[in-house]
C-alpha cells in the first residue's frame, strides 16, 4: 500500500493538462468520489492497525498535493483562456454610468430657457451681500420685518454684510451698472433663518425676473407670466393675479396657476381651490428705479420673483424639501429621464 501511494505520488506531480476540460478529466480521475484517492480511502480499511498511521498520513499527503497540482493546472489553464489571440476588440462596450442631473437645476434651466426664448439673458449676483442691495436700494424701511434676525442671516462684527434672502438683490446689481432697456433672468441660491422641516429650509433656490425700458406696462408683465406659465405646466394653463405687497413693486400681485393635477376642479394639492400660487410680481416701484439711478420719469419696468422648489414640488410632487439637498441617489436617480 505505501509503494502504491509513492507510485501515485510520483504520478500526480507531473501530471499535465492544457485546457480546462483536460483539468476537469484529471479532477475527476483523482479527486471524485469514485476516483484513485476514493479508492485508496476504501482499501484503507482493511490495513493493518499498527500500520494505520503511517498510511494515513501519507494518503493525507497525497490528497493534498493532488488537490494543489489540479488547482495550478485550473489557473494556468484558465489564464491562458483568455490572453492575446481571446480578447475580442470589436465587442460592444459596458455602458458607462452617467450620473443625473439634479432636480433643481433641471427645473432652473428649463425656466431661464422658456426666458431665454422671450429676449431674457441671464444674470448673476454674489450670494454673500450688503444691505444695500438686498434690502435698502429695493425700498425696504429700515425697520422693516424681512431685516429682522429671525430671516435675515447675519455675518458675525459685520452687520452690513447679510445672506442674500431674496435674488432682487441681483435687480440693483444689474441697474446700477446698465441703462435699460434691461431683461434678465436671475437664478442663484438664497438663505433665511429657518428651521429645517419638510416645508422650509435655510437655503432655496428662487429666479428674478426683470424688464425696464420706456413704457413697459401691467399687461406686459402679465402676457409674459401666462406665457411662462402655459411652456412650463402646459398649454391648457391658465393665470390669476391677486393684489398683493411688496417694497419694491407698486402695484404688487402674486401669481397663481390653474392646478397641475385637477386642472382647477380641486383636488388635495390645491385644497380644493384649483389653483397653486406660483410666484410675486409688480411693476418696480419708481423709488428703486431712481435708487439705482435710472430715472423714472422716462422708464417704467416689471419684476417678478419665484422659488425654484415650488416650481419643481409642483412638477414632480416632491413632499419634503429636505430631498433637495441630501443628495440621496435613489431620489436624483429618480430623475433621469427629466435630463
Ligand atoms: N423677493 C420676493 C421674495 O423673496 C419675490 C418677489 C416678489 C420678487 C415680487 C419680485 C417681485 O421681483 O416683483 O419673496
Amino acid at each position: 500500500m505505501l509503494e502504491r501511494i509513492k507510485q501515485m505520488l510520483a504520478e500526480v506531480q507531473t501530471l499535465q493538462a492544457a485546457t480546462p476540460e483536460e483539468v476537469e478529466a484529471l479532477r475527476i480521475k483523482y479527486l471524485s468520489k469514485k476516483g484513485e484517492l476514493a479508492a485508496l480511502m476504501n482499501d484503507f480499511r482493511s490495513v493493518a492497525p499498527d500500520l494505520k498511521r503511517e498510511v494515513g498520513q501519507r494518503i493525507n499527503e497525497l490528497k493534498a498535493v493532488t488537490t494543489e497540482r489540479i488547482n495550478a493546472l485550473k489557473s494556468a489553464a484558465s489564464a491562458q483562456e483568455t490572453t492575446a489571440d481571446d480578447v475580442d476588440l470589436t465587442r460592444t462596450p459596458y455602458p458607462v454610468a452617467l450620473g443625473t442631473r439634479h432636480p433643481l437645476t433641471i427645473v432652473k434651466n428649463e425656466i431661464v430657457d422658456i426666458f431665454s426664448r422671450m429676449g431674457f439673458t441671464l444674470a448673476e449676483g454674489p450670494e454673500v451681500e450688503d444691505d444695500w442691495h438686498v434690502y435698502s436700494s429695493m425700498n425696504f424701511a429700515d425697520d422693516h420685518p424681512a431685516r429682522d434676525m429671525q430671516d435675515t442671516f447675519f455675518v458675525e462684527a459685520h452687520p452690513d454684510i447679510i445672506l442674500r434672502s431674496h435674488t432682487s438683490s441681483v435687480q440693483a446689481r444689474v441697474m446700477e451698472r446698465t441703462q435699460p432697456p434691461i431683461r434678465v433672468i436671475c437664478p442663484g441660491r438664497v438663505y433665511r433663518n429657518e428651521a429645517v422641516s419638510a416645508r422650509a429650509h435655510c437655503f432655496f433656490h428662487q429666479v428674478e425676473g426683470l424688464y425696464i425700458d420706456k413704457q413697459v406696462s401691467f399687461r406686459d408683465l402679465k402676457q409674459v407670466l401666462l406665457l411662462f406659465a402655459q411652456e412650463m405646466f402646459g398649454p391648457e394653463t391658465q393665470i390669476r393675479l391677486r393684489p398683493s405687497y411688496f417694497p419694491f413693486t407698486e402695484p404688487s400681485a402674486e401669481m397663481d396657476v390653474s392646478c397641475t393635477i385637477c386642472g382647477g376642479k380641486g383636488c388635495s394639492m390645491c385644497k380644493g381651490s384649483g389653483w397653486l400660487e406660483i410666484l410675486g410680481c409688480g411693476m418696480v416701484d419708481p423709488a428703486v428705479l431712481e435708487a439705482n439711478g435710472i430715472d423714472s420719469t422716462i422708464y417704467s419696468g416689471y419684476a417678478f420673483g419665484m422659488g425654484i422648489e415650488r416650481i419643481a414640488n409642483l412638477k414632480y410632487q416632491v413632499k419634503d424639501l429636505r430631498l433637495f439637498s441630501e443628495n440621496d441617489v435613489r431620489f436624483l436617480e429618480e430623475f433621469r429621464a427629466a435630463n
